[in-house]
């Protein structure tokens, strides 16, 4: 095994992005993948977990898949077809599935990866973070088997699915309180990089022009994605969950700020906000991902897929 990898459980709930980033994150010579869990979020549990088994088969990933939390801690689940559509990965044909979900629980799954593992493991979670907050809460002896939770949620100016808090919080904002407090190194990825990070049509056009069912899939789902976000006024596909995977392969092209987040969680207009203490009085939970060097970003995205393309060139 090559211990420079950093071994990584990738929770999500693909979702568009949350494809795109599983494509970058496998692509990256520095991951080494132990497992993908999913959560409800974009799309029903069922929905998404069928996602996440389908881009295993287009990776051809060998590794176990399990499904976690069909509803946030305490809230209604909501989810998110205008973006994601019906399906929750609505815009390509995906191949059938090809290994079963696991018989274990996302939780179960986590525990058993971060217990056997002899390196701490980094858990990229770029949906509600319920599965992550489960944990935490079932398995606190297991919380320094974790180095980082690398996420997509949040925003420290700005919300999306209300005007302060973003989707990934608002879908189970006591989840991200679990997490928030739990003392575990935090990286989080919110709208301050993410709503940055955006990728042209003009862009991935080139990534149409590979050849490869990942270079279509990718081109294809952007081409969805994109209709709802254009006409809510962005200049291209903002790609937050890959911001979560590529702020953690290559720090050097975001701006990165040491800071206290908290989530409010009783707020009339506030529930679901991340608080961001800017003083720098109190300790810091986290660092907050705030700004990227777009360009490069975007070509790390083209060369991720360019890679699975040059393996259908070369055999
Ligand atoms: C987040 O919400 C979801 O729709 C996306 O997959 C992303 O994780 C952006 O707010
Ligand atoms: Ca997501």
């Amino acid at each position: 095994m090559d211990n420079k990898k950093i071994p990584v459980i990738l929770d999500g709930d693909p979702g568009h992005d949350d494809a795109i980033a599983w494509i970058i994150a496998a692509a990256q010579e520095c991951f080494d993948i132990r497992a993908i869990t999913t959560v409800a979020g974009n799309q029903t549990l069922d929905k998404v977990t069928y996602n996440a088994r389908s881009i295993a088969a287009l990776l051809d990933l060998d590794v176990e898949v399990a499904k976690g939390r069909e509803l946030p801690l305490c809230s209604e689940l909501i989810t998110a077809p205008a973006f994601h559509g019906e399906s929750g990965l609505d815009g390509a044909d995906l191949p059938e599935p090809v290994k079963e979900e696991s018989k274990l629980s996302a939780v179960e799954v986590m525990a058993k990866v971060l217990s056997e593992s002899d390196e701490k493991v980094t858990i990229v979670a770029t949906g509600p973070q319920t599965n992550v907050a489960a944990l935490l809460l079932c398995h606190p002896e297991l919380k320094d088997k974790i180095a980082l939770i690398a996420t997509m949620g949040g925003g420290l100016v700005n919300g999306n699915r209300t005007a302060l808090a973003e989707f990934n919080i608002a879908v189970d904002p006591e989840a991200a309180y679990i997490v928030y407090h739990s003392g575990v190194p935090i990286q989080m990825s919110g709208l301050d990089v993410c709503e940055k990070a955006y990728i042209t049509p003009e862009e991935w056009e080139k990534i149409r022009q590979m050849e490869g069912p990942v270079a279509e899939a990718v081109s294809k789902w952007l081409d969805f994605y994109f209709i709802h976000l254009k006409d809510l006024g962005w200049k291209g596909a903002n790609m937050y969950d890959p911001c979560a995977v590529l702020s953690l392969a290559y720090p050097e092209i975001f701006t990165i700020r040491e800071m206290n987040v908290d989530i409010d969680l009783s707020g009339e207009y506030t529930r679901g906000m991340t608080l961001a203490d800017f003083r720098g009085f109190n300790k810091t939970n986290c660092k907050a991902v705030m700004d990227v060097d777009r360009e490069k970003f975007v070509e790390l995205i083209i060369k991720a897929c360019e890679k699975y393309s040059k393996e259908v060139h070369h055999g």
